[in-house]
């Protein structure tokens, strides 16, 4: 058992949360070997412990695509936030604010892109999944554009959606009226989990304003399996590229030959990651993977990681391995359906200062001097 801030925001979601919600952000993939090797090979890598160095300064800060990060962190997109709590993306974005950190809004936000970049004391990064709807795409890129935003996240690890058979279990099944009943009963006025607005269904907002309609989330999984497009390609992409003028960063690669074509086809950063677990069961672990990707494109393109990250010194970790930054997806969730805005902020806090003690520990005074020398081989 790993004891972490993690574990006690889970264990309070747990309680919170309707179990087919808990269930949906825990779970992951068929028997979920990967999601767990994620958190149980980070953790397990060592790290190497220095004394007598003079850490007396040490400084968290660091910089992405020409933006200043008070740590090397990233908030996910993580679909349906607001459904963990009220108005969640609003919630988790200005935590993400408050604390000098981007937070990445989900295509499947219940809370759409501008109100989201709107009630951000910060500028959002917008995340986008390839659809067979390239309407709803452009729509999507436009809308994020004429709102400010410009980073962009481009998700390629989901041409089809993962068998999820926790998901299955609890119910969390667009097509099936038992979905439907929880669905209503957690947006009724007079249920007591207080998520969303009180007496307005909740919705895909994104979608809705696409489609001018509201689309409710009966139909979230029908709508996810029918839109995915698995004919997706490199080339697909280009348009994307062209239209697309702020920094666009590819998620979900976990293989070297995949790392070198992002840089072939002009990304400005990959996220090293398998979607938590949540796609391919069985495949490796963002921290198996990413040393060898990292010996292959470090430099030519900035290297984000997730999947697995925990804690502070999990951050430690991921950037001893290669990662110029990282990003947390479960954690943040946890912490937002616990408690709030207030939560996740103090979530980030507590990373900061978990970092901090590996970073003195470990003998360095900055990000930059974090590298596989900060590991046992
Ligand atoms: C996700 N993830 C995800 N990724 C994405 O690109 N778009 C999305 O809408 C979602 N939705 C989503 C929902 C939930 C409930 C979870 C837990 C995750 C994946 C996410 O961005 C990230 O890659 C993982 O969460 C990272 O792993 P950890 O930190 O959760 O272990």
């Amino acid at each position: 058992m790993i004891i972490s801030a993690t574990t006690d925001y889970r264990e309070a979601a747990r309680r919170r949360l309707p179990q087919f919600l808990f269930d949906y952000i825990d779970g992951g993939a068929y028997a979920e070997h990967t999601l767990r090797h994620n958190v149980s090979d980070l953790a397990s890598i060592a790290l190497r412990q220095r004394v007598l160095k003079n850490v007396a300064d040490r400084s968290l800060e660091t910089e992405i695509f020409g933006q200043k990060l008070a740590m090397p962190v990233t908030l996910a997109p993580v679909g349906l936030t607001g459904m963990y709590a009220r108005r969640g993306e609003v919630q988790a974005a200005r935590a993400a604010a408050s604390r000098g950190v981007p937070f990445t809004l989900s295509t499947v936000s219940v809370c759409p892109i501008e109100e989201v970049q709107k009630k951000s004391p910060a500028p959002i990064w917008f995340q986008l999944y390839v659809l067979k709807d390239r309407g709803f795409m452009r729509n999507a890129l436009e809308r994020a554009q004429a709102a400010g935003i410009t980073t962009l996240v481009f998700t390629v690890d989901m041409p089809v959606p993962g068998a999820r058979y926790r998901d299955a279990h609890s119910g969390m099944s667009g097509k099936n009226a038992h979905f439907r009943r929880m669905i209503q009963a957690v947006t009724h006025p007079g249920w007591s989990w207080d998520v969303g607005l009180r007496g307005r269904p909740h919705d895909l907002g994104n979608i809705s304003a696409y489609l001018g309609k509201p689309t409710g989330l009966g139909d979230y999984i029908g709508w996810l399996g029918s839109n995915f497009d698995p004919s997706i390609s490199w080339k697909d992409l280009e348009w994307i590229r062209e239209f697309w003028k702020g920094p666009m960063i590819i998620k979900g690669i976990l293989d070297v030959e995949d790392a070198r074509d992002a840089v072939r086809f002009g990304a400005d950063g990959i996220i090293v990651s398998n979607h938590g677990g949540r796609q391919l069961d069985g495949v490796l672990s963002s921290a198996r993977a990413l040393p060898a990707i990292a010996d292959a494109v470090k430099g030519d393109i900035k290297i984000l990681a997730d999947s697995g990250i925990r804690s502070g010194l999990d951050v430690v970790r991921m950037l001893a391995l290669g990662a110029d930054c990282t990003m947390i997806g479960r954690a943040y969730t946890y912490a937002l359906a616990a408690a709030g805005e207030a939560g996740v902020a103090n979530l980030l806090d507590l990373f900061a200062k978990e970092m901090r003690v590996a970073m003195a520990l470990t003998g360095v005074r900055s990000i930059a001097e974090i590298t596989r020398d900060s590991l046992v081989h």
